[in-house]
C-alpha cells in the first residue's frame, strides 16, 4: 500500500517550523490596507478565514515609502503597520496558521504621485516601462525612473533589513523576498532593465548581486530557514523580459541555493498569457533546497508534481481568493467558488471576506 506517499496534504517543515499541509496561500495584493497603508480589520478577518493554509503568504508589503507602487497597500516600515500586523498574525495564530511576510519594493512600477515630495520612482536604469500605473486618481502613464547611484544601494538593503525586524516584531513566522514579476530586485535580474556600468550590472553575477546581498542581511536577521524568495522567470507582466531566461535564473538558483533558505518560490510561466516556455525541472534542479510552485496549479496538477519530485508545496493565489477553507474543499474533492475578478483590487469586504466557506472557519 502506498497510502504514506507525499502529496499536498503531508506536512512539511523548514528546521523548526512545522506546517500542516503544502497548500500555500500565494502572495496576493488586495489593496485593502487603511489609511498610512496600515493593515485594518477586515484584513484580519481575510487572512484568519484562510489559516487552514499550510502556509499564508502575506500581500507584498513595501519596506519603505520609496517601495509603494499603488494604493492601498500594506507597509511594514512604520511602527501603525507593524500594530496593524501583529493583529493579523495574532488571529491567524490563534486557529493555528501560520504567515510570513512579502517584503516588496515596487522600483520603477511607481508614480510621482505615490512618492513622498513627488520624487520619481527608482530603478537600475533609467528605462521606463511601457504601460499605465494605477494611482489614487485613476491610471496615469509611467515615467522615466530615475537611476539609482551606487551610493544608494546600502540604503535600499538597510531598508530590507529594517522590514525583516519589522516583520518579526509583527509577530510573522518568517518573510519572502519578492524578487518577481518586475519589481525591483527583478528590474536589477533581467537584463532588458539593467543597463548598469557597476558591479550591480553586466553579467548575472552583478545583476543578482542585490537580491544575493539582501538575502544574506534578511537571513541574518531571521535565521535559517525563514526566508523564502519568490522568482518569475518568464512573467512579461510590468513590460519584463531577458535575453536567456533559462540561463539568467538557473544561475540565480544555483546562488540562493548556498543559503539555508526555507524555500525557492517559483512563479512558472508567464501570468500574462499562460505560455510556458522554460524549462522547470532543469530549473527545480538547480536549487538545492525546497520549491515552491504556482501559477495555474490545481489539485490534481500541484498532486503530480509533488509526486513527480518536481516541487515540494504549491502556491495557489485566485483559488484562495475565491475559497477561504481551500484545503477543505481539495482534501473532501468539493466545488469550488468563482473568484470576482472586479473586486480582486480595491474596494470592502464584497469580494474580499464574504466568499462562502463550507464549513464555518
Ligand atoms: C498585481 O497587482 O496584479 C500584482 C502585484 C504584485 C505582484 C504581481 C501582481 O507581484
Amino acid at each position: 500500500m502506498s497510502s504514506t506517499k507525499t502529496n499536498l496534504f503531508s506536512p512539511i517543515k523548514f528546521g523548526d517550523l512545522e506546517l500542516s499541509n503544502r497548500i500555500i496561500m500565494a502572495p496576493l495584493t488586495r489593496n485593502r490596507a487603511a489609511e498610512g497603508n496600515v493593515p485594518q480589520d477586515m484584513n484580519v478577518e481575510y487572512y484568519r478565514q484562510r489559516a487552514s493554509a499550510g502556509l499564508i503568504i502575506s500581500e507584498g508589503s513595501q519596506i519603505s515609502p520609496q517601495g509603494l507602487g499603488y494604493p492601498g497597500t500594506p507597509g511594514i516600515h512604520s511602527d501603525a503597520q507593524v500594530e496593524g500586523w501583529l493583529k493579523v498574525t495574532a488571529a491567524v495564530h490563534k486557529v493555528g496558521g501560520k504567515i510570513f511576510c512579502q517584503l516588496w519594493h515596487v522600483g520603477r512600477i511607481s508614480h510621482t504621485s505615490l512618492q513622498i515630495n513627488g520624487e520619481l520612482p527608482v530603478a537600475p536604469s533609467a528605462l521606463k516601462p511601457n504601460g499605465q500605473i494605477f494611482t489614487y486618481t485613476g491610471l496615469e502613464d509611467f515615467e522615466m525612473p530615475r537611476a539609482l547611484t551606487t551610493d544608494e544601494i546600502p540604503g535600499i538593503i538597510a531598508d530590507y533589513v529594517n522590514a525583516a525586524q519589522n516583520a518579526k516584531r509583527a509577530g510573522f513566522d518568517g518573510v519572502e523576498i519578492h524578487s518577481a514579476n518586475g519589481y525591483l530586485l527583478d528590474q536589477f535580474i533581467r537584463d532588458s532593465t539593467n543597463q548598469r556600468q557597476d558591479q550591480y550590472g553586466g553579467d548575472i553575477t552583478n545583476r543578482m548581486r542585490l537580491l544575493i546581498e539582501v538575502t544574506k542581511q534578511v537571513v541574518a536577521v531571521w535565521g535559517k530557514d525563514r526566508v523564502g524568495v519568490r522568482l518569475s522567470p518568464e512573467n512579461s507582466f510590468n513590460d519584463m523580459k531577458d535575453s536567456n531566461p533559462q540561463q539568467t535564473f538557473n544561475a540565480v538558483a544555483k546562488a540562493l541555493s548556498d543559503f539555508p533558505l526555507a524555500y525557492l518560490h517559483i512563479l512558472e510561466g508567464d501570468m500574462m498569457t499562460g505560455e510556458r516556455q522554460l524549462d522547470y525541472v532543469e530549473l527545480r534542479k538547480c536549487f538545492n533546497g525546497y520549491y515552491m510552485a504556482n501559477n495555474g496549479y490545481d489539485l490534481e496538477l500541484a498532486n503530480t508534481a509533488i509526486a513527480e519530485g518536481h516541487a515540494d508545496m504549491a502556491a495557489f493565489g485566485k483559488l484562495f481568493i475565491a475559497n477561504p477553507d481551500l484545503p477543505y474543499r481539495f482534501a473532501n474533492k468539493l466545488p469550488l467558488n468563482t473568484p470576482d475578478n472586479a473586486t480582486f483590487y480595491g474596494g470592502d469586504e464584497k469580494g474580499y471576506t464574504d466568499y462562502a466557506a463550507w464549513i464555518k472557519a
